[in-house]
């Protein structure tokens, strides 16, 4: 397909742009609320109550909200996020559909990496352009601990797949857990480091299903960096490329690390996402308590401009930051794997 340069100049005709004048790029769509395993500071220790699967959006209304977002509103890069999105059936196939939108820029997948292994040839074929990988340990223990689950090797060896397949600028995500992950820092960012791999942790966030989350679980960016330094040597910040990029990242010694301090700085004043659940709500926010439901819009035969209606409606209701530290703060009703991370 042939993208025009003047296509990517022309201005959208409803930009989504929220009282604050943030201007919203970035779209994460959920393409399911399963998991293949049960994160502690993500899903409840008891099997959750996941949608009916006839509450998920269909690849076709995905791929239709997908299209007016970028055509209309200005939305250049798409991730594809869950629960885990490689337990959604043929999901090369919505990867394909969406690779086919002209004047798209990014289409991503942030993955557990568990089922990778068979599925990272067919995404490069797809036309998905980058991964995303969850690795918060490289201990099998540690790994059932946090997960409930066993099957850290097969996420390794998804990693594997991953970079086999061609995948350029694979990241893997790391959670930064008091008591779990100060054992875990420099293992995995040698790890990283020796795949050739970026690695980013990211401060634990209020978003557990259990809520169990306390302000002293996290452990914080200035921590991390003591831990790093220590180990490492010097600690140098970079100066970032894209500042709409949640990640600070810095060399530390030889590698090179990102920090996302999503509870001890928040990014909000530069946030441009949007994000789709997969039972079909657009919300402007992780932590936002409103939403609106596209769902049953689409099924009842909305056009396409109420649906633009629809996502200016989320975009204006949109809050200046999430207020975690504030003594007000209340967590979501929707934890984690229901938003889509
Ligand atoms: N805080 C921060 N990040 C989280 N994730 C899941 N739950 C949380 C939380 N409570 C992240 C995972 C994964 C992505 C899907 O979301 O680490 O990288
Ligand atoms: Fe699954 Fe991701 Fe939630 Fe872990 S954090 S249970 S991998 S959806």
């Amino acid at each position: 397909m042939v993208h025009h340069e003047e296509d990517h100049l022309s201005p959208p005709s409803y930009p989504l742009i929220d009282r604050f004048g943030r201007i919203h790029t970035s779209l994460r769509i959920s393409v399911t609320d399963r998991c293949n395993i049960r994160c502690t500071y993500c899903m409840p220790e008891l099997e959750p109550a996941f949608f009916p699967k006839s509450e998920l959006l269909t690849f076709e209304e995905i791929t239709r909200l997908s299209s007016l977002l970028v055509d209309q509103c200005g939305i250049t890069d798409i991730r594809i996020t869950g629960g885990e999105p490689l337990v959604r059936k043929d999901l090369h196939r919505l990867i394909e559909r969406l690779a086919d939108i002209p004047k798209l820029k990014d289409l991503s997948l942030t993955t557990n990496g568990l089922l990778l292994k068979n599925h990272a040839h067919h995404l490069m074929k797809a036309g998905l352009k980058r991964i995303n990988i969850s690795l918060d340990t490289l201990s099998e223990d540690v790994f059932k601990n946090l997960t409930r689950r066993t099957g850290l090797k097969n996420t390794l060896e998804g990693i594997e797949s991953a970079i086999q397949s061609g995948f350029q600028n694979i990241k893997l995500n790391a959670l930064a857990i008091r008591g779990i992950t100060e054992d875990e820092v420099c293992r995995l960012v040698e790890y990283a480091s020796s795949n050739g791999l970026m690695i980013r942790f990211i401060e634990y966030m209020p978003l557990d299903s259990d809520r169990n989350w306390q302000r002293r679980d996290v452990l914080d960016g200035d921590e991390l960096l003591a831990i790093l330094s220590n180990h490492f040597g010097e600690v140098k910040e970079i100066p970032r490329a894209d500042l709409s990029q949640p990640a600070e990242d810095f060399h530390v010694g030889p590698h090179r690390v990102g920090i996302i301090r999503s509870v001890t700085k928040p990014f909000c004043g530069r946030c441009n996402r949007l994000r789709i659940t997969a039972d079909g709500a657009v919300r402007n926010c992780l932590f936002s308590d409103k939403e609106v439901s596209l769902k049953t819009h689409i099924r009842n035969g909305a056009t396409d401009s109420e649906l633009l209606e629809l996502f200016q409606e989320c975009v204006v209701t949109k809050e200046k930051s999430h207020g975690i530290s504030d003594e007000a703060f209340r967590q979501p009703e929707r934890p984690m794997y229901a938003i889509g991370g």
